[in-house]
């Protein structure tokens, strides 16, 4: 069996993790946290929504948060944008890449971006247009890509259609949600066998949620199909708030520990992640998530 030699791990502790979370976070800390995260060795940190602060409060401070933060040469920080507006407002505030939403799932389209899946669409060729002409590389997520907590199954046919017309639409990678984390591994490389045959794996990556235990389990399997990208959040910070029971991302320390013992590099460091993953969970009304962080003062990375 051969696995990748490395992986890139993307970090959205700082969007999709604080966008969930009960407790808003001062500007100030979200800067700090991010500051921290940019010394871990981390190459893509996820810093914030450029989204309605009547949908997202706890994001409405995406502008002073993306401009107040260091941007350290070598790291991308994309923000995730809802629309055309929020992409033209992340131009306008520096932003140099983005994160777009797209979903199989009718229901939790619109509850979270509230248009169809085909008006939503029309809206990302509008903003990929808008992204060429900025110059700004545009990353495609599919939500609920093992299931929704509306419609229930997803057909994985679905999945594989809709990560091949963002590819053509311009998106230069795919990340697949496990929005709710319902999928098991065999759930899993069937989506993902399906998902290949239209899109290279270096085009795709991971994102899932850890709400049954499944995440570390799941990963393994995409690893197995070649896929070196892999989304994480420091402290299993998050969850969705459109998709009621769905625990945070799985934890960076989790996966990182997963492929240090798998000897996978990543260039992070997983004692400084450690840390950072205690600073800002020290400032939430909740546990710690990430395994390996509630079990060791300090570990071999
Ligand atoms: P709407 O209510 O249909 O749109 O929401 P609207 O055009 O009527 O706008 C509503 C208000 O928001 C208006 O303000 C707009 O001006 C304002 P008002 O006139 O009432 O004062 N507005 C904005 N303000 C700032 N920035 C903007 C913006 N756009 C409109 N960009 C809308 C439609 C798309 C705006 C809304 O549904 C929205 O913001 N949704 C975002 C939801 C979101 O961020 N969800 C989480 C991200 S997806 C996710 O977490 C899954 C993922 O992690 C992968 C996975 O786990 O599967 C990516
Ligand atoms: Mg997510």
């Amino acid at each position: 069996m051969t696995f990748p030699k490395s992986v890139k791990l993307v970090e959205v502790g700082p969007r999709d993790g604080l966008q969930n979370e009960s407790k808003t976070i001062p500007t100030n800390i979200k800067i700090d946290f991010i500051n921290r995260l940019s010394e871990t060795g981390l190459s893509v940190i996820e810093a914030t929504s450029f989204v309605s602060p009547k949908w997202i409060p706890q994001l409405a401070d995406h502008r002073e948060v993306f401009q107040g933060m260091t941007k350290k040469s070598g790291i991308s920080y994309p923000v995730f944008v809802p629309n055309d507006r929020g992409l033209k407002n992340a131009v306008e505030a520096g932003v140099k890449e983005v994160a777009i939403f797209s979903t199989p799932s009718e229901e939790f389209c619109r509850r979270n971006i509230n248009c169809t899946v085909e008006e939503n669409l029309q809206n990302i060729a509008v903003m990929l247009n808008t992204a060429k002409a900025n110059q700004i590389p545009v990353r495609g997520y599919i939500s609920c890509a093992l299931g929704s907590p509306y419609e229930g199954e997803i057909d994985p046919k679905t999945v594989a259609d809709l990560a091949e017309k963002l590819i053509q639409l311009g998106c230069y990678e795919i990340s697949l949600g496990d929005t709710i984390g319902v999928g098991t591994p065999t759930k899993t490389k069937k989506m993902l066998e399906l998902v290949l045959k239209k899109v290279p794996p270096e085009k795709l990556a991971v994102h899932f949620h850890d709400t049954y235990g499944q995440a570390l389990a799941n990963i393994y399997v995409a690893l197995e199909c070649g896929i070196a990208i892999i989304d994480s959040s420091v402290g299993g910070l998050g969850g969705c708030p459109y998709a009621k029971g769905a625990t945070g991302n799985v934890a960076t320390e989790d996966v990182l520990y997963m492929l240090n013992g798998m000897g996978i590099k990543t260039g992070v460091d997983l004692n400084k992640i450690i840390e950072v993953g205690r600073f800002i969970v020290g400032f939430l009304d909740r546990p710690m998530q990430s395994k390996v962080n509630l079990a060791n003062k300090g570990v071999k990375s």
